[in-house]
């Protein structure tokens, strides 16, 4: 995909400053916890309407970069700013139904004592109470491609695709301005994949979505993201449009990462 001419010049919606994350170390009762650091002085810009991928090896910082945006960790620095304005990502109330986050794991997501449905509409209560929830409802199943009956039943009788639409649904029933998704199209089969991913590119061009996206998969990132962010041991290494860093990349890791993805199988 060719990246959307001006989209640099649109505001950013989500902004990271030197964001810096740490995860909690031994602790014993002579020693004071040490805290070992994750990610280090992360700068970058998201904007409406795009989609940025975050690639990197396994334990690079993709997910600790996700999970601090949205304050499931508890040590960080930096400034986080949302739609011009700084938010503190462990105060929940300052960003709760602006910047959702979806996993790969989409069963443990989901309540398994909870039907679909009650999930979605309990979330539409929550956040949108004066909504007519019938109508949003439908219009939101129809939005993931999802069949209405598939509201009356419970996570373990979908399929993985089915499930992780649902959770799709469930997060764009809080009517956020940012979806983070984590590897979530990495458990499914590629013909599930590619539908989730047009899923995800109808958000980003009809609603304007803005989306950070982690894969091991380089050639969906080639595909589908309009810029790509590259860390290593949990610094940004290289940063910049899809096609430049594919066909041109500057940093040596960048480089051996691009060397290791395997030939595309056409099926
Ligand atoms: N809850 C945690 N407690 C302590 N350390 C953690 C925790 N989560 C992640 N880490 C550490 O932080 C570093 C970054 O991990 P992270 O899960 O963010 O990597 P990742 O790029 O998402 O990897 P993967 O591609 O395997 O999902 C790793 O060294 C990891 O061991
Ligand atoms: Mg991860």
């Amino acid at each position: 995909m060719e990246t959307k001419a001006g989209l640099k010049l649109i505001k950013p919606v989500l902004e990271l400053k030197n964001v810096s994350t740490y995860y909690p170390g031994k602790q014993s009762y002579f020693k004071k916890q040490k805290f070992n650091q994750a990610n280090y002085n992360i700068n970058l810009k998201l904007r409406p309407g795009e989609i940025l991928a975050i690639v990197g090896e396994s334990g690079s910082g993709k997910s600790t970069l996700g999970n601090t945006i949205v304050g499931l960790v508890d040590d960080f620095e930096g400034e986080f700013i949302f739609q011009g304005s700084n938010y503190n990502p462990r105060i929940m109330s300052d960003l709760r139904s602006e910047i959702q986050i979806i996993f790969q794991d989409s069963l443990s997501s989901l309540n398994p004592r909870m039907k679909i449905g009650t999930a979605i509409i309990d979330v539409i209560k929550h956040h949108h109470p004066n909504t007519d929830v019938t109508e949003r409802m439908d219009e939101l199943f129809f939005k993931v491609n999802l069949s209405i009956i598939t509201a009356g039943k419970y996570p373990h009788e979908l399929s993985g695709g089915q499930r992780q639409r649902a959770c799709i649904a469930r997060a764009l029933a809080v009517e956020p301005k940012i979806l983070i998704c984590d590897e979530i199209v990495s458990a499914l089969d590629v013909s599930v994949q590619a539908k989730i991913l047009n899923l995800l590119l109808r958000l980003v061009e009809e609603d304007h979505l803005a989306i950070l996206f982690t894969t091991h998969d380089l050639h969906v990132v080639e595909s589908f993201a309009h810029h790509v962010v590259v860390m290593k041991d949990g610094k940004i290494v290289e940063k910049g449009v899809t096609k430049d860093i594919f066909t041109n990349p500057q940093n040596a890791y960048t480089k051996t990462l691009l060397q290791s993805i395997p030939e595309k199988v056409n099926s």
